[in-house]
């Protein structure tokens, strides 16, 4: 078992930036490397959490309150950290998080304008010290993201929401991004795959600095 803590990277970005592939491109780079790393998501990444998961994307009639999405974002993430997050990282492997808290801050926060405050509150409670050692942002314009979402097939019930919620989501991970700028590094999503790639192997380059690998 080593001693050293783990990295905990998370991929933060709007609908349809390219986070999957890119995600994939990662992994494969740090398994190259010979890096022990875990990959997981939220909401999601334990079989309670992905239950939870199920019943925030799912399309409703009945109109889903602010404050209970918030609290399930929050619910599903405390079993994620307990089950899965806090013992890879003990165990001194990498977990590389499609998504974390910064996506409340941006969705629920900027999306839904839940007040920050509030979410930074909750983010205390349920995470105590732990936050991202790193932040990618995969950052594009709305239509770019947009035009990929809806290629795929049927719409979530945050992809089913309108132009003006992306651009304040965009807008609050911008935010976020310069707030903690130690942490964030921004990639610029609309530029080819080969180009994203290439600005991806700078930032692992600098990880695997940071994390002594
Ligand atoms: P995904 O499609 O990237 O897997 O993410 C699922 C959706 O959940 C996506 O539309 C963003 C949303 N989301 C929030 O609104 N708040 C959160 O805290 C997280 C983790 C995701």
């Amino acid at each position: 078992m080593s001693s050293t803590r783990g990295l905990f990277i998370t991929i933060e970005g709007g609908e349809g930036v390219g986070k999957s592939t890119n995600i994939d491109f990662i992994a494969q780079r740090l398994q190259r490397q010979g890096i022990p790393f875990i990959l997981t998501r939220e909401p999601g990444g334990t079989p309670l959490a992905e239950d939870i998961r199920q019943l925030l994307l799912t399309p409703r009639d009945e109109a889903v309150a602010e404050n209970t999405e918030l609290l399930l974002m929050f619910a599903a993430r405390a079993q994620h950290i307990a089950e899965v997050i806090e013992p890879a990282l003990a165990k001194g492997q990498w977990v590389v998080c499609d998504r974390f808290t910064d996506a409340t801050f941006a969705y629920q926060g900027g999306g839904r304008g839940i007040p920050m405050a509030k979410i930074a509150d909750l983010e205390q409670w349920v995470q105590g010290d732990l936050r991202p050692d790193f932040t990618l942002l995969l950052d594009a314009a709305i239509e770019v993201g947009m035009s990929r979402a809806s290629k795929r097939g049927a719409l979530d019930r945050f992809e089913q929401e309108q132009q003006n919620f992306f651009e304040n989501v965009r807008a609050a991970y911008l935010n976020l991004a310069k707030q903690h700028s130690h942490r964030y590094r921004v990639i610029d999503a609309s530029q080819s795959l080969a180009q994203v790639q290439q600005s991806l192997l700078t930032v692992i380059d600098e990880m695997m600095t940071a994390g002594g690998a």
